[in-house]
């Protein structure tokens, strides 16, 4: 029997707007995150702008990444900036104690930092070091990066960039509830308020605290916090993985079964009920929503892929990702009037990466391109949608089918993006389209014949983004049939 769902997008009841830094990345001192995916250093035989690689930069362009975080993560609360400006040769090589203990050289400081996130077009969102760092040390890095005279602006100059840089976003710690000082949140609430207090933005400049937010469920921090903090800062972070299995994450990232496939997007899609009820924690302090939710960290968590460096969180990724990638953003449309920020963990080489790097090769992986087919809602309105869908299960989960969310871009243009989950099935969706009328359709799908399908070095092509002529228009609604297991962008003309 066919499979059908219908969908409604309510054009005509515009909301808020899909903010752009949703799609901000993360890059941690973390395995090869940084050194070996981004940073080569002198090295000769992979052609890079000042210690950059050029394919990696050229990517992340590709995807208009409109922020990054850095240096951590865990790293960040441990990370002492003095260290890594100066003569790079200079430099005190430290051990990463988080992760997999090996050297750090400290190479990337934050003069390459920004010039990283120059090169790529992207603005700054830098974690500050509460954990093992003094109030002192964050101020003057602070004053280090944005002020126009004085002499650590002086020494900034001397260090090679006599600008001041921006910093639009600065986090007071990562993680205080463990990496980042295993604090409780009264007393993380009281550090972050003594911290934040010096945090300061040059005349006519401004830079926006984000405070260490809630693991998961933790839903009394964020009320704590927000109680205590809220007025101090902008943001309010939140992390949450998807974790098949349990922790410490053990399962494969290419060797599953429907019903593994079935957890882990049921999984991502738990996104969705933690959201609700953070967001409703702050409601209680912050009715108008001024201050932000970012989803700073989110994304799969596997078992590292074998042979790899322990503590470097290594891991292929598949079509199953590219899924999990497509729901969260989905859950990040409906949430938009709070979610304003969000960074999927992590950019290169770590987690569920956009790209994987091994010497001078690179792989784009699935993930990288549902981000690039979602590209055009960043700062676009979001369009309610209302999904009738049949649900998909396996043993104890149980998840809707389908997945959809719309947007209407600023040239006008309306886009809706539809999920498939079901490994096996075709769904045709029936689209009513109300405050939009459609004289065409166009888009392109992201699908394999099987659900463990992955790009590889050698094979990079296997999980690629390919037109789709699946939907066809007759007046105010469309007919789409999705193919099982993929994902689905439309441009309405
Ligand atoms: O992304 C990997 C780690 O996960 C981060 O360093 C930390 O913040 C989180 O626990």
């Amino acid at each position: 029997t066919a499979v059908t769902a219908t969908v409604a997008v309510r054009a005509d009841t515009p909301g808020p707007t899909y903010d752009r830094r949703v799609f901000t990345q993360f890059a941690e001192h973390l395995g090869n995150g940084v050194y070996g995916g981004l940073w080569v250093g002198d090295d000769k035989s992979i052609p890079n702008t000042r210690g950059f690689r050029n394919d990696v930069v050229g990517a992340l362009k590709g995807l208009g990444v409109p922020v990054i975080r850095w240096p951590g993560g865990c790293f960040a609360d441990e990370y002492h900036w003095r260290e890594g400006v100066g003569p790079q040769s200079k430099r005190p090589v430290k051990v990463n104690t988080n992760w997999g203990g090996v050297t750090e050289p400290n190479a990337v400081g934050t003069h390459e930092f920004m010039d990283l996130a120059e090169q790529i077009g992207a603005e700054a969102y830098i974690s500050g070091n509460v954990g093992n760092g003094s109030p002192q040390e964050m101020a003057e890095w602070v004053e280090y990066m944005t002020a126009p005279a004085g002499t650590l602006a002086d020494e900034r100059a001397k260090n090679g960039h006599k600008e001041p840089w921006k910093v639009p976003y600065f986090g007071i710690g990562n993680e205080l509830w463990g990496c980042g000082g295993s604090m409780r949140p009264e007393y993380a609430a009281d550090v972050t308020r003594r911290y934040a207090t010096f945090i300061k933005a040059p005349a006519g400049t401004r830079v926006m605290r984000i405070a260490s937010g809630a693991n998961v469920d933790d839903y009394r921090w964020t009320d704590v916090m927000t109680r205590e903090v809220g007025p101090m800062v902008d943001a309010m972070s939140l992390h949450y993985y998807t974790v098949p299995g349990s922790w410490p994450p053990r399962a494969s990232p290419t060797d599953f079964d429907e019903t593994m496939w079935a957890e882990t997007l049921a999984g991502a899609l738990r996104m969705d009920e933690l959201v609700t009820k953070h967001s409703a924690a702050m409601d209680k302090y912050d009715p108008q929503k001024r201050i932000w939710l970012a989803v700073d960290e989110w994304g799969t968590w596997y078992g590292q892929d074998p042979g790899t460096h322990p503590g470097f969180l290594r891991q292929q990724n598949s079509l199953r990702d590219a899924l999990v990638a497509s729901l969260t953003l989905d859950v990040f449309a409906k949430h938009a009037d709070r979610v304003k920020m969000t960074a999927i963990a992590q950019m290169v080489n770590v987690l569920q990466a956009m790209i994987l790097t091994e010497g001078p090769k690179m792989v784009l992986t699935p993930t990288y391109h549902v981000f690039k087919m979602y590209r055009p809602y960043m700062d676009a309105t979001v369009l309610p949608v209302e999904i009738n869908t049949p649900d998909f299960t396996r043993g104890k989960w149980t998840l809707p089918a389908v997945s959809a969310s719309a947007v209407r871009d600023k040239a006008g243009k309306v886009h809706v993006a539809l999920t498939n989950v079901d490994p096996n099935r075709a769904i045709t969706v029936s689209m009513k389209l109300t405050g939009v009328t459609a004289a065409g359709v166009s888009g392109q799908i992201i699908t394999a014949p099987k659900m463990t399908a992955i790009n590889t070095f050698d094979a990079p092509n296997t999980v690629v983004p390919a037109a789709f002529s699946g939907a066809r228009v007759s007046r105010d609604t469309l007919t789409v049939t999705l193919p099982s297991k993929s994902v689905v962008m439309l441009d309405l003309r």
